[in-house]
């Protein structure tokens, strides 16, 4: 008996052992968005690249565009990162450092990051890892990779896409080689090192690789970025291209494995809402982008929205498989002649999302069967319809969709009837500005307030320690609301400028997975002029 245990033990150890070699040979590959908690779920916002190119956009444009978000309803649906993309945002001056357009941004970068973080938005930018950005009017981060992401750090950007243009320059890691044509070998030192500019210039910002597929990113970009593009440009300045954009789905579609919370394929910005598309095609792109997990970010013209383009793209039930805590992306596992059925995407209630895409010119019925989302054909199973927003009773042995030429149906499948939504933020303000005036010791009060749009209530966001002496922050929940009080004491501290990026964090209660990290800004002048009192 003895005996008998010892050799288990034994060969327990000995399996131990071998575990922990296996394991120090292959470390679990590094994720980026773990340290950070950013873009936990795929991110969502307005780049306008589709709709403008790089010319109209100045910083009235992307405050009518702010503005627009929050009256249309996008803000409260999830859009939260707002930025002019290549808007000829900046050059580089004298000393090396870039330095905002002015003319075009009169109140400086840093100015236009405010107004968005006072909306309760996230700000995003855009640069280049080569000499020039793609219209080469704005420089490229090459050669200045860390002084430039001081810059971004400085004006409080909070997202931050990097284009891969004008990039024959970067043979670094090869001398050897050096011809005009890009070289894919550069991609990942180039995006690594931007990244450790990123991280030494101390701010969270999601980043966003944009080398179009080269360098094959979903391979190595985890470690570095939040998303990286996995194609080509959707559409030219303008135009929205449907025969482009189903290239990008399908090229998207196969790196499904490589997406994950914190790391997404991104098949490029929205269409919806473009001259030229249907409804159809606009509810369709926007069905195919929610089941891919794929970044929302809208491109269109904002002010000039029709009613169906808004009730599309603020259809929570769709964004709410977007945003689902898992994070999987969904792919077709299965083709019926012009049909695709898309699956592969278990959400955090227990239920599974389906796509039928009738990619055909004329009308179709679709068989899903139960064993497409790795049921037994023998269950009986809710079906709920994310467009028309009806729960279908239960169905045994599969489900019979009409769908009309170029349509989706957008489904969810569970053994439950209930359906739960899952939680997006949204915050009336990510910036908080005191001024005390005046040596003598102050306390002052503002107040982030954050709501939580989805079935459940969050519990309380949990404030990261090592918060400066100067700021206290508690926080108090009333159901879907939270409020985080910030009390800032001046007592002891001498004049000057004071800041900080609080971070907060929370899980998804039904899944328990970690929700993106909160953050915000908070700023204190003490003494001086000072340009804002409380919030
Ligand atoms: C590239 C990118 C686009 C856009 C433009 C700006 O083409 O892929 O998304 O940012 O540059 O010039």
């Amino acid at each position: 008996m003895r005996r008998t245990r010892l050799l288990i033990m034994g060969f327990a150890i000995a399996f131990l052992f071998l575990a922990q070699v296996a394991s120090a040979q292959s470390p679990a590959p590094k994720v980026r968005a773990a340290e950070d908690g950013l873009a936990l779920t795929p991110p969502m916002g307005w780049y306008p690249w589709n709709e403008f190119g790089q010319e109209p956009q100045n910083e009235q444009l992307v405050k009518d565009t702010v503005d627009a978000l929050i009256s249309s309803g996008l803000k409260e649906a999830g859009y939260v990162y707002v930025g002019p993309d290549e808007g000829i945002c900046f050059s580089r001056g004298a000393d090396g450092k870039l330095t905002s357009n002015l003319a075009r941004y009169p109140s400086g970068l840093r100015g236009l990051g405010d107004y968005i973080h006072q909306r309760g938005l996230k700000y995003a930018l855009y640069t280049d890892a080569g000499a020039r950005t793609c219209s080469k009017a704005m420089p490229g981060t090459e050669d200045h990779e860390f002084d430039d992401m001081a810059s971004f750090a400085a004006w409080r950007t909070d997202y931050l896409k990097v284009d891969w243009c004008n990039t024959q320059g970067l043979a670094h890691h090869s001398p050897a080689v050096h011809n005009d044509a890009m070289d894919e070998r550069d991609v990942a030192p180039a995006y690594t090192k931007l990244c450790d500019a990123q991280l030494a210039a101390g701010r969270p910002i999601v980043f966003s690789l944009c080398s179009w597929g080269v360098g094959e990113p979903w391979k190595w970009a985890a470690s570095v970025g939040h998303l990286w593009r996995t194609t080509g440009d959707i559409a030219n300045p303008g135009h929205a291209d449907w025969s482009n954009a189903m290239k990008n789905a399908a090229a998207n579609e196969k790196l499904y494995a490589a997406a994950g919370p914190g790391h997404w394929n991104d098949p490029d910005l929205l269409i919806n809402g473009m001259g030229g598309l249907s409804e159809t095609q606009n509810r369709s792109f926007f069905s195919l982008w929610c089941i891919m997990a794929a970044p929302l970010m809208a491109s269109n013209d904002l002010r000039k929205m029709t009613a169906s383009t808004i009730q599309i793209m603020t259809n929570r039930e769709a964004i709410g498989i977007n945003q689902d805590p898992l994070g999987v992306q969904g792919h077709i596992v299965r083709k019926e002649g012009q049909a695709e059925i898309w699956a592969g995407k278990p959400l955090f209630d227990g239920s599974q999302a389906v796509l039928v895409f009738n990619a055909g010119t004329a009308p179709a019925e679709i068989h899903v069967n139960w064993s497409d989302i790795g049921s037994a054909e023998s269950a009986t199973l809710y079906v709920r319809d994310l467009w028309t927003h009806q729960t279908m009773g239960k169905h045994r042995g599969g489900l019979t969709v009409n769908v009309p030429a170029g349509d989706v149906a957008l489904l969810r499948i569970s053994k439950s009837r209930a359906f739960p939504v899952p939680p997006v933020i949204v915050a009336d303000t990510y910036w908080l500005s005191f001024h005390a005036a005046g040596p003598a010791p102050q306390t002052l009060k503002g107040a982030i307030t954050v709501k939580i749009t989805g079935s459940d209530e969050l519990p309380l966001w949990k404030v990261r320690a090592g918060l400066p002496s100067w700021l206290t922050v508690a926080v108090t929940k009333h159901g879907k609301s939270q409020t985080l009080a910030n009390t800032v004491s001046t007592a002891g501290l001498a004049k000057g400028p004071y800041h900080v990026v609080v971070r907060a964090d929370n899980i998804e209660p039904v899944s328990r997975r970690p929700m993106s990290a909160l953050y915000y800004d908070v700023d204190l002048e003490v003494g001086g002029a000072g340009g804002h009192t409380g919030r």
